[in-house]
């Protein structure tokens, strides 16, 4: 059994980050259905199935802890969806803008985390019941994150002249994403 405090962390932990990988992958699926070139279509399924990856990591882990879904889980749906939908319509520059936007703010999000479990681990030190589990978690969270990274340089790469248009998209995505993760923390 973890410590309650821990418990608590890892729990909220995990429901946002579940809110926030099942996010990416409806926005990933309806890129890959709404773009015309399967060409395009490949590079965001290589995305995508690392999106899987992430999900099926945190949605063990909530059944695990019994972590209910943030209930917002429906709307994150359909919007995750029609980001995805509109934006793989517009063409490859806006769903890679897209990809840039939500990223780097995925990216700011674990970093935050890691940086409250590494404090955690230093408080309850290495003889703790707790201490490798969360370690693990730590470590887990770190690859994630570095994926998200890849995800969002490839973004920048392909955008690198930037028109208004992706800018636009980079900001507005980038400002959905922070709004999600500050709602699914909270209810
Ligand atoms: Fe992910
Ligand atoms: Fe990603």
């Amino acid at each position: 059994m973890i410590e309650e405090r821990i418990r608590n962390v890892i729990e909220s932990f995990i429901r946002v980050n579940y809110a926030g990988e099942f996010g990416a992958k409806q926005i990933y699926k309806n890129q890959i259905k709404a773009l015309k070139s399967g060409l395009e279509a490949g590079v965001i399924k290589d995305m995508l199935s690392q999106e899987l990856e992430h999900l099926e990591y945190f949605r063990d882990l909530a059944k695990r802890f019994g972590v209910r879904p943030t209930v917002m889980h429906p709307i994150w749906r359909i919007s995750a969806s029609t980001i995805g939908f509109i934006t793989g319509k517009m063409g490859m520059s806006a769903v890679m803008a897209a990809t840039s936007g939500v990223e780097n703010v995925i990216c700011r999000h674990y970093k935050e985390q890691i940086v409250e479990l590494e404090s955690i681990l230093l408080s309850i030190g290495c003889g703790h019941k707790d201490y490798e589990f969360l370690f693990d978690f730590k470590e887990r969270i770190k690859q994630i994150m570095a994926e998200e990274r890849q995800h969002e340089e490839a973004g920048y790469e392909y955008n690198k002249h930037e028109s208004i248009a992706s800018k636009v998209i980079f900001k507005a995505t980038g400002l959905c994403s922070r709004l999600a993760i500050f709602i699914s923390k909270k209810i």
